[in-house]
């Protein structure tokens, strides 16, 4: 409904919303997966840029949620062996995937410098503000 140039500015300014206020949401991003492809593509995001803008499906803990269709959440990115590093900072990871008329077509993805911060509540929470963006997609 909307051209793809208000929709980044819109998806900018959720990331930099969450990014600031909650102090353990270190670098927020949307990543929209392209079908044909098989990959996802970094759109919008707040934090230090990132050289993966690309990521293939299976690959990461982003391209395992593209195929799964599940929350995915990493309290210690270190004890993962499919894990793509973006910064050595970054210590735990939660990935929720982001649903449009029922399709998986792509994710929010938080990266955070402290252990094992996500719970219960961030997933809840962020499977409803990605239930919003849907709306203006
Ligand atoms: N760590 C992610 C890659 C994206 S960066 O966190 C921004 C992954 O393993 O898929």
């Amino acid at each position: 409904a909307n051209n793809s140039e208000s929709t980044e500015q819109r998806l900018t300014e959720v990331c930099e919303l969450l990014q600031t206020s909650i102090g353990y949401y270190d670098w927020v991003g949307f990543y929209f997966a392209n079908a044909a492809q098989e990959t996802l593509h970094l759109k919008a995001f707040a934090g230090e840029p990132t050289d993966h803008t690309v990521i293939p499906f299976g690959k990461g803990i982003c391209g395992q949620v593209a195929v799964s269709n599940k929350n995915f959440v990493v309290p210690d990115v270190k004890a993962q062996d499919n894990y793509i590093a973006c910064s050595i900072t970054v210590k735990s990871e939660i990935v929720i995937p982001l649903f449009k008329d029922g399709k998986n077509i792509g994710q929010i993805d938080i990266d955070s410098h402290v252990a094992d911060p996500f719970s219960l509540e961030d997933e809840r929470f962020l499977e409803w503000v990605n239930e919003e963006v849907a709306k203006i997609l």
